[in-house]
Parts: structure tokens; sequence; C-alpha cells
């Protein structure tokens, strides 16, 4: 088997998977996460190019936000998948990033010092920050049906998208891992703030 027989596998594989989620992650998130997680490695050469693409195919497999209880169930199938593509040796590795890589799970386990993961979760990151970033925000409250913003709240722990800028999205550019993360995220970090710039000024009647 090749490994473009493997990459084929794999991309129905997730395409199938991700059917059920919102629109900020849907395949299309994917595909970006890859793009960015294969471009930071290229310049960091922290892990196997061809490890960090299926990697970056399958982080989203088991997203508690729609896995829900199903979490382990989920695991099981991508170690089904990586066993039949004859990636089983590169298991343990894969599993480790996709158990991990939710900035909102409390309890992480395992090797969090693995260089694949910091690849991976970075180019996560990334697609959570920036213009698109904004729009996935956007999408996933309007599929939660999530108020926009809360009129004469601080927006720290309140469940508006707003809100949820502060909670997460503006901590992620100081938590990036490579320095290619950290540079792409100081352009994509200052679009979050012109925009609750122009946000506010807008309620203020401005
Ligand atoms: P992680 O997998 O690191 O926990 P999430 O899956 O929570 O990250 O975030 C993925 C995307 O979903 C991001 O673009 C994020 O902004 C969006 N998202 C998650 N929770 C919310 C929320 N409560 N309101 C708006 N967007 C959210
Ligand atoms: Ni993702």
């Amino acid at each position: 088997m090749t490994n473009s027989d493997r990459i084929a596998i794999i991309e129905r594989f997730v395409k199938q998977n991700q059917e059920g989620y919102d629109s900020g992650h849907d395949w299309l998130h994917i595909e970006r996460v890859r793009r960015i997680a294969i471009y930071i490695n290229s310049i960091e050469k922290l892990a196997d190019p061809f490890i960090v693409e299926v990697t970056a195919l399958l982080h989203d497999m088991a997203d508690s936000k729609f896995a829900g209880k199903y979490q382990e169930e989920r695991y099981s199938l991508v170690v089904d998948l990586l066993g039949r593509c004859e990636l089983s040796e590169q298991t343990g590795k894969i599993l480790n990033v996709i158990r991990n890589i939710s900035f909102s799970k409390k309890i992480k386990e395992g090797d969090l010092l693995n260089p694949l993961l910091f690849v991976v979760q970075d180019a996560d990151r990334l697609d959570a920050i920036g213009a698109i970033g904004i729009a996935r925000a956007f999408a996933y409250g309007g599929f939660r049906n999530n108020p926009i913003y809360i009129p004469g709240e601080n927006n720290i722990n309140n469940p508006s998208t707003i809100g949820h800028f502060h909670e997460k999205l503006l901590k992620l550019k100081d938590m990036m891992k490579t320095n290619t993360g950290s540079t792409i995220a100081i352009r994509r970090h200052q679009v979050l703030l012109d925009f609750l710039d122009e946000f506010n000024r807008e309620l203020d009647g401005g």
C-alpha cells in the first residue's frame, strides 16, 4: 500500500465522519488544518510530514462536542482505520494527539511533549483565530443558537459568541507551541482585536 492509497482511505473516512458536524468543523476545516500543519512542519521539521498529514486529517475524529459520550468508540475506530492502513506502529503517537488536542479538555493524558501534538494543535488553533476563526465562532454559535453577545456584561464567562472570544480565542496566540505558529498567530490575533474594537464601537452607536 502506498502513502497516497492511505491518504485516500483516510480522507474518505474523515469526510464521512465530519458530516454531522457544524460548518466550522466540516471537511474544509480539516483541509485547512492539514495545509497549515504541513506548512508549520515544513519549517520546524518536528515530525514525519506524512504522519503530520494523517494526524491533521484525523484530529477531530473524537471531538467531544460531537462525539459526546462515544469518544472511546471513536478512538477505537481510528485504531482500526490505522490498522487497515498498515500504520499500527504510528497509532500511539497519532492517538495521543487526538486525545489531547482540545482546548477545553481539562485532564490531559499521555505524552504532552509529543512534537506531532505541537504541530497539529498549533494548526488547529490558528484556524480558530483570524478572519476564518471569527467566521467559525459565529457558525458554531449559530449552530447552538447561542446569543451573539449579552448586553451590559463584560463578556467573560458568558455563553455568547463574543464571550467565547474572551474565554478562549484571545488566549490562543500565547498558547502556540511552535515559532512558526506564533508568527502566524500575531497577525490573526490582531484581526480579532480589530473586529472586537469595531463591534464595540458599533454597539456604542459610533
Ligand atoms: P478545541 O477542540 O480546541 O476544544 P473547539 O472545538 O472548542 O476547540 O473550537 C473549535 C471551533 O469551535 C473554534 O473555531 C471555536 O471558536 C468554535 N467554538 C467552540 N466553542 C464555541 C462557543 N461556545 N462559541 C462559539 N464558537 C465556539
Ligand atoms: Ni479542529
